[in-house]
């Protein structure tokens, strides 16, 4: 059984690179599809879901191959728009295949997605403006069936800004006849990055990273090169551990920009940050103060993706802390192997109370999902003694190598398979 080994209670300092962004590069996978012919993408992470992208798009004939850390994708010989099951249930991003498959080959035939066991996760919005653009539905057998006679661009207003949502419209609307407008579209910055992916491969998109984006739809797409943007979840991960331990750090290729709400509240603490042009230096005392109130919300606010680690940190702050979450209810199943550090923590509904506490524990926990993972790698690495945390593989889906980044920053922390 694999799992990864902590000895805990070392300050971090050094330096470290940050890896492409998970959340940029699965939904310009999906976009590949759209460009008859090739994509070479640059800085593209080696985590499970992009392998798990890698082998949907080669079962529906396309030619991948990994040149070091680009990956070239070829996808003219395209010969189904079935998305096999497996693959789909594994990875709940798959579903943005349905807009570019839809785009490419006006069919789409998916199963319900799968991914992270962190709520209920509907696509009602997914499934709403498809049909506004002249999509066809039909449900059988826990598939979703999607054809249509040509897409035809419209006028959307999203009830709440998925960023799901937002990506495959856009991905739908790309090649579609006519105008799309996306009114309340997520602003989040893998939407910007999706965005200008498709407009160097001669889409005409606007507003990208605006809560209105305009779509022109456009005949065809052109071969592209594309370099994604660094993981600002990945980026703030190592920006809490060292907050936690204390100690100080650089991340490099990384810019403060799209990590405000983060570093903001991590100031409040008492970290001392500096932004440089495409890198960020924390310095932590390691005891930091409580936040009375933390509550996510769609980006530019505090990411639910962020907040699982915030807490680990938290849970040694001098003081009591508050968050109440507000995107994805399932993200509080973590707690449960977070008091198994000695972590005072109280969940009631959204509303999780931390009451600080001075030392943590080593002990055995269980990761249930990728970023509540990490943040248990945070709370080893802040705790006394030793820590070994399973089912490292969810971690694996969204962190290219954490111990190898961790021990850069000088921690002690080695993965066993
Ligand atoms: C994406 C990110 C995920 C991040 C989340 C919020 C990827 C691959 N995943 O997930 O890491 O945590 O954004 O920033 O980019 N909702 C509905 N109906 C829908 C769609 C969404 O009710 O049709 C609800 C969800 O249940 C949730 C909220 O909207 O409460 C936000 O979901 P969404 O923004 O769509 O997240 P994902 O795209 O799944």
């Amino acid at each position: 059984m694999a799992f990864i080994e902590i000895a805990g209670g070392k300050q971090l300092n050094g330096e470290v690179d940050i890896q492409g962004s998970k959340n940029a590069v699965l939904p310009i996978l999906a976009a590949t599809l759209l460009v008859n012919g090739i994509t070479k993408l640059n800085h593209c992470p080696k985590i499970l879901d992009v392998y798990h992208m890698i082998k949907i798009l080669e079962a529906i004939g396309c030619i991948v191959i990994w040149e070091a850390s680009s990956l070239i994708v070829d996808t003219t010989k395209l010969n189904t728009s079935t998305v096999p099951e497996g693959y789909v249930k594994k990875m709940r991003s798959s579903i943005i295949l349905m807009g570019a498959l839809l785009g490419r080959t006006h069919t789409a035939i998916i199963s319900y997605p799968g991914g992270c066991t962190i709520g209920a996760r509907p696509i009602d919005y997914h499934l709403s403006a498809l049909k506004k653009m002249n999509v066809s539905l039909q449900e059988e057998n826990g598939l979703i069936c999607c054809t249509t006679t040509g897409i035809i661009g419209t006028d959307i207003y999203l009830d709440f800004p998925s960023v799901g949502a937002t990506e495959n419209i856009i991905l739908a609307a790309t090649l579609a006849n006519g105008k799309t407008r996306i009114y309340n579209a997520a602003r989040e910055p893998e939407i910007l990055e999706l965005c200008k992916y498709l407009n160097a491969a001669g889409a005409k998109i606007i507003g990208a990273g605006k809560n209105q984006i305009e779509i022109d739809g456009v005949d065809e797409l052109y071969n592209v090169e594309y370099t994604t943007a660094s993981d600002r979840i990945v980026a703030g991960t190592y920006l809490a551990a060292i907050a936690g331990t204390g100690g100080e750090a650089v991340l490099k290729g990384v810019r403060c920009e799209c990590l405000q709400s983060v570093i903001s509240i991590l100031r409040e603490m008492g970290c001392n940050i500096i932004c440089g042009d495409d890198y960020i230096i924390i310095s932590s005392s390691g005891r930091l103060k409580p936040i009375p109130l933390i509550r996510t919300m769609p980006y530019p606010g505090f990411p639910t993706d962020m907040q699982s680690q915030i807490m680990s940190v938290l849970m040694m702050a001098t003081g009591t802390s508050t968050i109440v979450e507000d995107i994805f209810e399932g993200r509080y199943q973590n707690v449960q192997e977070q008091i198994k550090f000695g972590a005072d923590i109280q969940v009631n509904g959204r509303e999780a109370i931390i009451k600080g506490v001075p030392l943590l524990n080593g002990c055995e926990v269980y990761a249930s999902e990728l970023r509540g993972g990490a943040a248990l790698v945070i709370s080893g690495l802040m705790a006394l003694g030793k820590t070994i945390i399973y089912n490292p593989d969810f971690i694996e889906r969204g962190y290219e190598d954490i111990c190898r980044d961790l021990r850069e920053l000088n921690a002690d922390i080695r993965f066993i398979r």
